[in-house]
C-alpha cells in the first residue's frame, strides 16, 4: 500500500469463490483477462481487496491453485479478519472491536442443541466465526430458532446463510459489509480513501457489501439464489447496484464499464499486434509484451517471421538479459532463442501473467519496472521477480525500449539451473 500516496483511484472489493474465481472454468480465462486489465491500468494507483469467507488456511490454498493477483488488503473469514499488504499484517484493532459482546463458548453451547447443524472443518472455525453446514430446506427455521436462543443468552450475533449450504455465526459488528465500512473509515482517516469503490459478490455473505454507503456493486451473472432474492427485495431499483450478464471476473469488468469507473477492455481482448500499439505506461508495456510472449509460444501470432525486426526494435541493441540461473547474455541472443520457440507450446496449457507491476522514473524518460512474472506450463508453475530498465525513445516517446532485464526465481528453484526458461 505504500506505493499509493493519496486517494486510490478505484478500490475493488471482491469475493473470491465464484466471483473473482470461476471454478467452472479450468482455463481461468476471465481471471487472466481481469489480471491483465488490473496490472496494465489500475495496479499503480488503485487498491485490490479480496473479501472471502475462507479462513487464512484455505485462502492460501486457493492462491496456490489459481492465478490470483496479490491483493493490497485481504478480508477473510466473512469479514472477521482484516490483513494488510503482502505480508498480511493483521488489523488488531478490528479483532479487539469484535470482542465486544461476543462469547464463542455460548455460541458452541447453543448450537450443540441443533442436530441439523454439522460442523465445518477445524480450519474454518475462527476466533470470531463459528461455521456449519445446513440443508437449504431446514435453514429458515433453524436460523430463526437459533437466533432466539442466542438473544436469550444475551448475545448479539449475525447469522448468515451462503451458497445454499453454509451457515456462519459472527459477532453482530462483523461481516463483509461492516469490515469494509471499517476499512473505508481507516483509509479516509489516513487520506487514502478511494475515489470509487466497486464491490463484487455472488452469495449470501456478500449481501452486506452492497449496503455500504457510496459504493457501486455488481452481482455476477452466476449469483446464488439467496443473493438474487436479497437483490430483488432490496436493491433492484438502486442504480448503483447491477446484476451482470457475465460470469465471475468477466462480470466485474462489465461493471467497471457500466459504472464508468475506468478502462474495462482487457489488453488480452485486443488481438492486433502489440507492435502497432503505443504503451500508455511502462506497466501497460509489460502486460502487452507478456501477452504477446504467451501467444508467440502458443503459436497464436500470425506471420511470426515479421515480428523479429519488431522485437529487435523493442529490445535495445546493446541491452542484456540476466537469466534467473545467473547467466548474463546479450539481448540479441535472447531474441534468437525466442525466434526458435515460436509455437513450441502449441495445443498445450501454457499461460503467462504478471503480478505486482510497479514502476518509477529513475531519470528523465528512464523507467525501472518491477513485477512478478508467472508462467504456467501444464501443471508446472514458475515465478520470477523481474526488473526491467526501459527508456522512452526520443523519436517516439510512447514507444519504450527495453535496455536491461534481470530475473530471479521467486521460489526455491534456484538450484535447477538447467530449467527451460526463456524470459
Ligand atoms: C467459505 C468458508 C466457510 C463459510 C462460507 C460461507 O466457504 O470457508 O467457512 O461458511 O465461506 O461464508
Ligand atoms: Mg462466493
Amino acid at each position: 500500500m505504500d506505493r499509493i500516496n493519496g486517494s486510490a483511484n478505484l478500490m475493488i472489493v471482491s469475493d473470491l469463490d465464484f466471483t473473482m474465481v470461476d471454478h467452472d472454468d479450468p482455463e481461468n480465462l476471465a481471471l487472466l483477462r481481469f489480471n491483465a486489465l488490473w496490472e496494465a491500468y489500475y495496479r499503480h494507483n488503485s487498491l485490490l481487496v479480496y473479501s472471502t469467507g475462507r479462513s487464512p488456511t484455505i485462502y492460501s490454498e486457493l492462491r496456490k491453485q489459481k492465478p490470483l493477483l496479490t491483493p493490497d488488503i485481504t478480508i477473510m473469514s466473512v469479514g472477521t479478519e482484516i490483513t494488510y499488504g503482502e505480508s498480511m499484517i493483521p488489523d488488531d484493532s478490528w479483532k479487539q472491536y469484535l470482542d465486544h459482546n461476543w462469547n464463542r463458548d455460548i455460541v458452541m453451547e447453543e448450537t450443540a442443541k441443533f442436530p441439523d447443524l454439522t460442523s465445518q472443518s477445524e480450519t474454518e472455525q475462527r476466533p470470531h466465526k463459528v461455521s456449519f453446514y445446513l440443508d437449504k430446506g431446514k435453514a429458515p427455521n433453524v436460523m430463526q430458532v437459533l437466533s432466539k436462543c442466542l438473544v436469550k443468552r444475551g448475545l448479539d450475533v449475525k447469522i448468515i446463510y451462503s451458497n445454499g449450504i453454509a451457515l456462519d455465526i459472527l459477532p453482530q459488528a462483523a461481516g463483509k459489509g461492516r469490515a469494509l465500512a471499517f476499512l473505508l473509515e481507516r483509509l479516509k482517516a489516513d487520506g487514502l480513501g478511494p475515489l470509487n469503490t466497486l464491490v463484487c459478490g455472488d452469495s449470501g455473505n456478500d449481501a452486506e457489501l452492497f449496503t455500504v454507503p457510496e459504493v457501486n456493486g455488481v452481482l455476477v451473472s452466476n449469483a446464488q439464489e439467496e443473493l438474487l432474492q436479497w437483490y430483488e427485495e432490496n436493491a433492484r431499483v438502486n442504480p448503483q447496484i447491477m446484476h451482470a450478464t457475465e460470469r465471475c471476473a468477466a462480470g466485474i469488468m462489465q461493471a467497471i464499464g457500466n459504472f464508468s469507473l475506468g478502462p474495462n477492455l482487457s489488453p488480452r481482448d485486443i488481438t492486433d499486434s502489440m507492435f502497432n500499439r503505443k504503451a500508455l505506461t511502462p506497466s501497460h508495456e509489460v502486460v502487452m509484451f507478456y501477452i504477446f510472449y504467451e501467444r508467440w509460444r502458443r503459436g497464436e501470432v500470425e506471420n511470426p517471421e515479421q515480428c523479429i525486426p519488431n522485437l529487435k526494435s523493442i529490445f535495445h541493441s546493446t541491452g542484456n538479459f540476466v537469466h534467473p540461473s545467473g547467466v548474463d547474455q546479450p539481448m540479441h541472443q535472447t531474441i534468437d532463442t525466442l525466434a526458435k520457440v515460436s509455437g513450441d507450446k502449441k495445443g498445450q496449457d501454457f499461460r503467462v501473467w504478471v503480478d505486482r507491476v510497479s514502476f518509477a522514473e529513475v531519470s528523465l524518460g528512464s523507467w525501472l519496472v518491477k513485477f512478478d512474472k508467472w508462467e504456467l506450463s501444464g501443471n508446472e508453475l514458475r515465478g520470477c521477480l523481474t526488473k526491467v530498465l526501459m527508456n522512452s525513445k526520443v523519436e517516439a516517446p510512447n514507444h519504450l525500449s527495453w535496455i536491461h532485464l534481470h530475473q530471479t526465481w521467486l521460489d526455491d528453484l534456484g538450484g535447477q539451473k538447467d530449467m527451460p526458461w526463456l524470459l
